[in-house]
C-alpha cells in the first residue's frame, strides 16, 4: 500500500480569487493555467498496520495534508495510518506556492496507495478540496478549471511557452491566499471583477486557440493587475508586491518597448512570473541579467504516478 506520484505547480493565466463555498472551494470564477516543468513536487504515501499515527516528513500544512488524507481514507473505507514523504525540485524558501503541486500529487499518490481508482475528473475535484488551485495541477499543460471539474484545453506540447519565475523574496505572508479568498467580498471591486470575467476568459481562449502572443501577454496583465486591485480593496487590504516586484514590473513594460515580447503575472506572493515564447527566452534572460534567481519554466504535463 504505497505509492509516488509527482505534480507540477501551475501558473494562473486568469486567476482563482474568492470562492462561492468556502468548504467546497468552489471557485467564484472559471481559471486557466499552464502547468510549470521546474516547480514540481514529489509524494510518497504508504498506508500500514504498523504504523501508530499518520506522520508526515515535510510540508507547509501538516494539518490540512492529515485532514486531505482523511478524506481519501474515508472514501476507501480503510482505517490504517499513513506516512507521508514529500520532496519540492524548488526550494520552499523561494515563496513559490507549493500548495497546487502539493495537493494534486498528495491526492493521487494517496488515492493509488489505497489502491482506489478515479478518474482524472474525479481526481481534479478531490484536489481541490485540498487546494483550489491544485485541482489545476491534475490535467495537461494547459488547464480550464471551473466548477469542481479542472480538464486540459491543450497538451504540454500545443505552443511552447516559458514561464521564468523572478524569485524577488519569499518574506511569510501575513495573509495566506487560503484565508484571503474568504474576505473577498469586502472589496467593491470583487463584482466589477465577477462582471469582467466571461469576456476576459474568451479572450484567454481565443488566444490561446490561435496561438497569439501578443493577445494572451495582454489578456494575462490585465487579469493579473485586476486580482490585485481587488486584494488590494479587501479588509484587510493585502499587499503581496514588494518595491521589487513593482520596479520588475515596470521594467517589462519597458522591454516591450523596446520590442521585446514578454509580459508578466504576480499571484499572492512578491515573485513575478514573466511569460514569454521559447525563442525569446535567452533574450529575457539577458534582460533579467544576474541580480535575481530565476526558475525556468516550460509547459509541462499533469500529476502523474513514478
Ligand atoms: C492568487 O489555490 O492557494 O494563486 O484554495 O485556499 O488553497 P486555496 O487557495 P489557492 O489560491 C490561489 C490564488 C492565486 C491565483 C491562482 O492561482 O489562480
Amino acid at each position: 500500500m504505497k505509492a509516488t506520484a509527482v505534480a507540477p505547480a501551475n501558473i494562473a493565466f486568469i486567476k482563482y480569487w474568492g470562492r462561492i463555498d468556502a468548504a467546497k472551494k468552489l471557485p467564484a470564477n472559471p481559471s486557466i493555467s499552464m502547468n510549470l516543468s521546474a516547480c514540481i513536487t514529489t509524494t510518497t504515501v504508504e498506508f500500514s498496520d504498523k504504523f501508530a499515527s499518520d506522520e508526515v516528513t515535510a510540508g507547509f500544512d501538516k494539518q490540512r495534508i492529515f485532514d486531505h488524507i482523511d478524506r481519501i481514507r474515508a472514501i476507501a473505507g480503510i482505517t490504517q495510518k499513513a506516512h507521508v514523504e514529500t520532496k519540492n525540485s524548488f526550494p520552499t524558501s523561494t515563496g513559490i506556492a507549493s500548495s497546487a503541486s502539493g495537493f494534486a500529487a498528495l491526492t493521487l499518490a494517496t488515492a493509488s496507495a489505497l489502491g482506489v481508482s478515479f478518474s482524472e475528473k474525479e481526481l481534479t475535484a478531490l484536489s481541490q478540496l485540498g487546494s483550489g488551485s491544485a485541482a489545476r495541477s491534475i490535467p495537461d499543460g494547459f488547464v480550464k478549471w471551473e466548477g469542481e471539474v479542472a480538464r486540459s484545453l491543450y497538451p504540454s506540447g500545443y505552443w511552447d511557452l516559458r514561464d521564468i519565475v523572478v524569485i524577488v523574496g519569499s518574506t511569510g505572508k501575513d495573509v495566506s491566499s487560503n484565508a484571503g479568498h474568504d474576505t473577498v467580498r469586502t472589496s467593491p471591486y470583487f463584482q466589477e471583477r465577477l462582471r469582467a470575467l466571461p469576456e476576459r476568459i474568451s479572450r484567454c481562449e481565443r488566444a490561446l486557440q490561435q496561438k497569439n502572443f501578443q493577445e494572451l501577454g495582454q489578456v494575462i496583465e490585465e487579469d493579473c493587475l485586476d486580482m490585485h486591485h481587488v486584494m488590494q480593496t479587501q479588509h484587510p487590504p493585502l499587499f503581496y508586491w514588494t518595491d521589487e516586484t513593482k520596479t520588475i514590473m515596470d521594467e517589462v513594460k519597458h522591454w516591450r518597448d523596446q520590442g521585446l515580447p514578454v509580459y508578466f503575472t504576480v499571484d499572492a506572493g512578491p515573485n513575478v512570473h514573466l511569460i514569454c515564447e521559447a525563442g525569446n527566452e535567452t533574450s529575457v534572460m539577458e534582460k533579467i541579467g544576474n541580480t535575481y534567481q530565476v526558475i525556468v519554466n516550460k509547459p509541462a504535463k499533469g500529476a502523474h504516478l513514478l
